[in-house]
């Protein structure tokens, strides 16, 4: 205690650190707002697999969200807490029962959370689709999407990557000799049946592209040289935006294309029409 009085002239400023606490605690309660308020809500899903996705999302965003505030709080309070009042500061060679505990919980928080959200992930991706899925060809192309359906025949045409041309009216590049691809339905916009589960193949023609429908919370690339199967089932009728999110070229902001979800009558009326334009 008789050092005190000479410590005492070193001792730091108090306005910093309780200015540096009171902005953490200002942070934290901003982004804890953001959330809580839902200021920039998602909409409401249209799929049961898009109403899993929103529920692993919420369920990490709780467990992190709360690591996060203990974390950010716990900060604010050392800071507080420990600043330089002069006192002689100690030095902690560290406990090693500590550092296995919270390294422990972390990677049991990550794994754990990483292994439900797979789940989650690959139920549309690495599940067969359901028996009957309506098979719909979506291709990615500078900067458009052009979806094939394949026809009363059931079955896609042969493609040839050579035969396609876009002004000629051939963008997927359909072989004309194959006669399974005379009544291939191709069109630039997606229309299902409600509440009929979607097989959807998904090509690239030249780069990277990506297909995504917040609604149906589903984001899958395409890639040239691949086919991706991915399946939904939407539940709800409407119209929603299909947008393309890798950055694929100068005209990327521009590429998107719509999902029509339509009662299965207004579907058979889709098909009539189109097999009639063909
Ligand atoms: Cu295609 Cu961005």
């Amino acid at each position: 205690m008789s050092t005190v009085a000479p410590r005492l002239q070193s001792r730091g400023v108090a306005s910093s650190p309780v200015l540096l606490a009171l902005l953490l605690v200002i942070f934290v309660a901003g982004t804890v707002y953001v959330f809580v308020a839902r200021l920039y809500p998602a909409p409401p899903p249209i799929s049961h697999d898009a109403v899993l996705v929103d529920r692993q999302y919420n369920l990490t965003l709780y467990v992190t969200g709360a690591a996060f505030v203990l974390a950010q709080l716990g900060l604010a309070y050392a800071i507080l807490r420990f600043r330089d009042r002069g006192q002689k500061a100690h030095f902690l060679e560290g406990n090693v029962a500590l550092e296995v505990l919270w390294t422990s919980v972390t990677l049991l928080a990550f794994l754990g959370l990483g292994i439900l959200g797979r789940n989650a992930w690959a139920g549309v991706r690495f599940t067969l689709a359901a028996a009957g899925a309506i098979q719909i060809e979506a291709t990615t192309t500078q900067f458009v999407y052009t979806f094939r359906y394949p026809g009363p025949d059931g079955k896609f045409g042969r493609i040839d990557p050579s035969l396609v041309s876009a002004p000629a009216g051939n963008p997927l590049g359909i072989d004309p000799s194959d006669p399974a691809g005379r009544d291939d339905i191709v069109v630039s916009e997606l229309t299902v049946p409600v509440n009929r589960p979607i097989e959807l193949l998904l090509r690239s023609q030249d780069v990277v592209h990506n297909f995504f429908v917040r609604e149906l919370r589903l984001q899958q690339d395409a890639v040239p040289g691949m086919l991706i199967p991915v399946h939904f089932t939407a539940d709800r009728v409407g119209t929603y935006e299909i947008v393309c999110t890798q950055l694929c070229g100068l005209g990327h902001n521009k590429m998107h294309a719509h999902l029509n979800v339509v009662s299965q009558l207004d579907y058979d009326a889709f098909l009539k029409r189109e097999a009639i334009v063909q």
